[in-house]
Parts: structure tokens; C-alpha cells; sequence
């Protein structure tokens, strides 16, 4: 019997690989032309250890160096020894342009659009080869916005990934790209491409309660992960907070309360920012955390939704000295690109978000441990002058001032740099040959469109 890998990659790339009855997830991938890494490929390097996030399967035989029993107990693992017994997910330490894949392409009939709140839109996508689309619930998808000379938007299936048809929420921004197109051009029957899935925000094999916070059209992905756990056999109570700015941001909440049927030991609660809804609970969704809700930190918590309200959260648990078991978090901006979709909420605006480009929020943080990143390349290799050269440079000075004020990274880049040093750590320099070079393409595409903000 064979069972289903995803393979997570650390740019956000997943690729799902079938691995037979007795055969290893580094055979497995060879064959489907994934280079993982690898070298012993016999249980002694160490070369080839990964995270297993869920499922269970036999480690096979390897030495200590190679894997402590320490790292086996956290759930570390050897590719080139395991044979899983389930499905599984692993994280892959590197990105997948070093493993020499890429994300996966999918054509698909545009088969739904239905406007669910003055707000914000359903639409379903009927895929060609669905049986070939696997992803993980939460992850997102690239679509290519019909009639835009391929740009794209990230959208989060709002779908279990066991459903026919997948789904997604859109809210409708004016000037949006995509909020353009399913408003005013979009019909049943368009043809719409995407690529995907990516994304590291998905569910994990529930070993204690969980808490979900959704922000506005963040909902989605929280959406899958309860589809997902509507077919699951799981013990833990599972809690939802949702909110959004208005009223009229509200979706989906019959489907809500299906689920409350669907699965056992679920409840939600709406929150909604404005002083004037009428809803019960207002302000911010930490206004609502109970003490039940978080366990004391014997908790996993997901939140889907915009920066604000990521570290509103992140603040909140701090300030209450609380440390969730696990925090896993979708965080999104939006792109400062030609046509890109209008900005997010004002930095303390309640939870919600408009339309969802994903990508990182730069800031004073980034851009210091970007400038880090670049001089520890030159400080590694021992040479001096090599790195007074590159401070004289325009191009450290020109990121510096370009880069505070933009709002949009290339997703990949905080992966590159990961990718480099392990493959400078190794010395392995074919590795960081190709590293470097996928760099530079996610390099250039963020200071192209952050030199362009700062133009205008
Ligand atoms: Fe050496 Fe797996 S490749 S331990």
C-alpha cells in the first residue's frame, strides 16, 4: 500500500510524492525527480535530515551521527532510511529550487462566483486532473488573474482538500486586480490557471486543544483546516475566533455552524471591530480570548490574517506571559506592484484584512537583518577588503533607504538566505551556486517594486 508525502520545502513550495509499501521517501523522490538532499543515502551523513510534521513510519536503520535519539524523539527523521506507515508530511531543509522542482501547474473552469456579503465573493474552481492536485489544509495557491498578462494573487483554499471542487473567498476591493475581475468580467466557464500549493500554515496532527483566529477574508484557510478536521477523529476541542472590521464583513456563518454539528468539541465566536455593530462581541479578537481558550499554553493556535493583527496576538500572549505550545500564523500584506490591490487596514485597525496578496510586511527589522545577511556571506569567506568593497557599494545604501518604507518582499527571499548558509555550512558550493542564483531573481523582483514605490 502506498502512502502520500508532502514534501514542505522551505520557500513555501510543496510537492506530494506517492512512496510505496517498504520504500523510502529518498527513493520515492528520486523517482519523482525531487532532489532532497542527500549523500550517504545510508543512515550515517546526516545530510538528508528532515522534520516530520505528522504521520508515522518506521525510521529504519542509520548511526547516532547521523541522528540522536534526542532529534528522532522531536520528530527529526532520515529520508534515505524512513518508510512511512501513513501519510506524511515533512519539511525539507532547503528550497526547492535546490531540490530542483518547482511548484506544480493546474488549468481549471472558473464554475462558481457567488457574492456572499456585500463585501466579499465565493468562487469554486472545477480542476483538470484534480486527482493530481494534493495540498495540505491552509495552504494557498498563485492564480494567474485572467486578462492581466499573467499576474498574479495568492488565494487560500477555502476547501478540505479531500472536496471535488475547490474554493476560495475574495474580498472585493475597488482597483483590485483580481476584486476587478470576478466583479466585473469573471464568468462561469473562464479558463483560470494556478500554480501552487505553497505556504507552511497548515494544519498538524492535533495532540491538544486548538485555537483559530481568523481576520476578515482569513477565514479561508481556516475554513480547510475545519473540513479537514470534520473527517478526523479528534479528541481536542477546537475554538474559533473570527473577526472582521464591519458587519457586513461577515461570511460564511451557516457554514460555521454546520460545522459545530460536524465536529465534535468545535464552537466560534464573531468579533466585530465597529462600536456600532451589532454584535454582541466587539473591539479585537484578544478582547474575547478565554481563559479555557488558551489552556494555560497547552495550546495550538493557527491565525489566519493581516500583520496587525498577527502581532496585536503575538503581543497580547506576551503581555499575559502565555506561550502557546505552537503558533502558526499566515501573515499577510499586500503587494506594492503595478495594479496591486489596495493597501491593507491601517496598522491598528481591528481584525480583518482587504484582499489577500500574500508576501511579508518589511520593516526596520527586515531590512537589519538583511544587511546582516549579505555581510556574513563576505565575513565567511575571510575576506576583508572583499567586504569594504561591497559598503562601498550604491547597493547596500540603496536598499537601506528603499526598503523601510516598502511593504512587499518576494516570499522567497527569508528562505534563499536560510538555503545559502546551509549550503555555505556544508560547503557545498554547487548548492550555493544555484541558491545564490534563485536569490537574485527574488532579490531583484523586491527592489524593483520597492524602488518603484519610492519613486512615486
Ligand atoms: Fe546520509 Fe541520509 S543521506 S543519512
Amino acid at each position: 500500500m502506498s502512502h502520500q508525502v508532502a514534501l514542505a520545502f522551505e520557500d513555501g513550495i510543496t510537492r506530494f510524492i506517492k512512496v510505496g509499501a517498504n520504500e523510502t521517501v529518498a527513493d520515492a523522490s528520486y523517482k519523482a525527480r525531487i532532489n532532497i538532499p542527500l549523500d550517504c543515502r545510508d543512515g550515517a551523513c546526516g545530510t538528508c535530515k528532515a522534520f516530520c510534521e505528522s504521520g508515522k513510519y518506521d525510521g529504519g536503520d542509520y548511526i547516532e551521527e547521523a541522528l540522536t535519539d534526542d532529534e528522532a524523539e522531536a520528530g527529526y527523521c532520515l529520508p534515505c532510511q524512513m518508510v512511512p506507515e501513513s501519510d506524511l508530511v515533512l519539511q525539507i531543509p532547503t528550497t526547492s529550487d535546490v531540490a530542483k522542482t518547482s511548484a506544480a501547474s493546474f488549468e481549471s473552469t472558473l464554475s462558481e462566483i457567488r457574492r456572499i456579503s456585500e463585501t466579499t465573493y465565493a468562487f469554486s474552481l472545477e480542476v483538470d486532473k484534480r486527482e493530481d492536485l494534493s495540498f495540505l489544509p491552509g495552504q494557498y495557491v498563485n492564480i494567474e488573474v485572467p486578462g492581466s498578462g499573467g499576474q498574479t494573487r495568492s488565494y487560500s483554499f477555502s476547501s478540505g482538500p479531500e472536496v471535488d471542487i475547490v474554493s476560495f473567498l475574495i474580498r472585493i476591493t475597488d482597483g483590485g486586480l483580481m476584486s476587478t475581475y470576478m466583479r466585473d468580467t469573471a464568468q462561469v466557464g473562464d479558463r483560470i490557471t494556478f500554480t501552487g500549493p505553497m505556504g507552511s500554515f497548515f494544519l498538524r496532527e492535533p495532540k491538544r486543544q486548538s485555537l483559530l483566529l481568523a481576520g476578515g477574508t482569513g477565514l479561508a484557510p481556516l475554513l480547510a483546516i475545519l473540513e479537514k478536521l470534520a473527517g478526523m477523529d479528534n479528541p481536542h476541542p477546537v475554538h474559533l475566533i473570527y473577526g472582521v472590521n464591519t458587519d457586513i464583513d461577515l461570511v460564511e456563518l451557516d457554514v460555521l455552524q454546520d460545522y459545530t454539528q460536524r465536529i465534535a468539541g468545535f464552537s466560534f465566536d464573531t468579533v466585530v471591530g465597529d462600536p456600532d455593530s451589532a454584535s454582541q462581541k466587539k473591539g479585537y479578537v484578544t478582547n474575547h480570548f478565554e481563559p479555557q481558550h488558551l489552556a494555560e499554553g497547552d495550546v495550538d493556535i493557527y491565525l489566519c490574517g493581516p500583520p496587525p493583527m498577527v502581532e496585536g496576538v503575538r503581543r497580547h500572549l506576551e503581555a499575559e506571559g502565555l506561550k502557546p505550545q505552537n503558533f502558526y500564523y499566515e501573515k499577510f500584506a499586500l503587494a506594492v506592484v503595478p495594479d496591486a490591490e489596495p493597501a491593507a487596514p491601517a496598522a491598528e485597525a481591528p481584525a480583518a484584512q482587504a484582499a489577500a496578496d500574500q508576501g511579508y510586511e518589511i520593516g526596520e527589522e527586515f531590512t537589519v537583518t538583511n544587511d546582516a545577511f549579505h555581510e556574513f556571506l563576505f565575513k565567511a569567506v575571510g575576506n576583508e577588503h572583499l567586504l569594504q568593497a561591497y559598503r562601498r557599494l550604491d547597493v547596500p545604501a540603496l536598499m537601506a533607504a528603499v526598503l523601510r518604507q516598502e511593504h512587499w518582499i518576494d516570499g522567497a527571499v527569508d528562505a534563499d538566505h536560510l538555503g545559502i548558509v546551509a549550503a555555505f555550512e556544508k560547503q557545498d558550493i554547487a548548492a550555493a551556486r544555484a541558491a545564490i542564483t534563485a536569490h537574485n531573481q527574488h532579490a531583484k523582483a523586491t527592489m524593483a517594486a520597492a524602488s518603484k514605490a519610492a519613486a512615486q
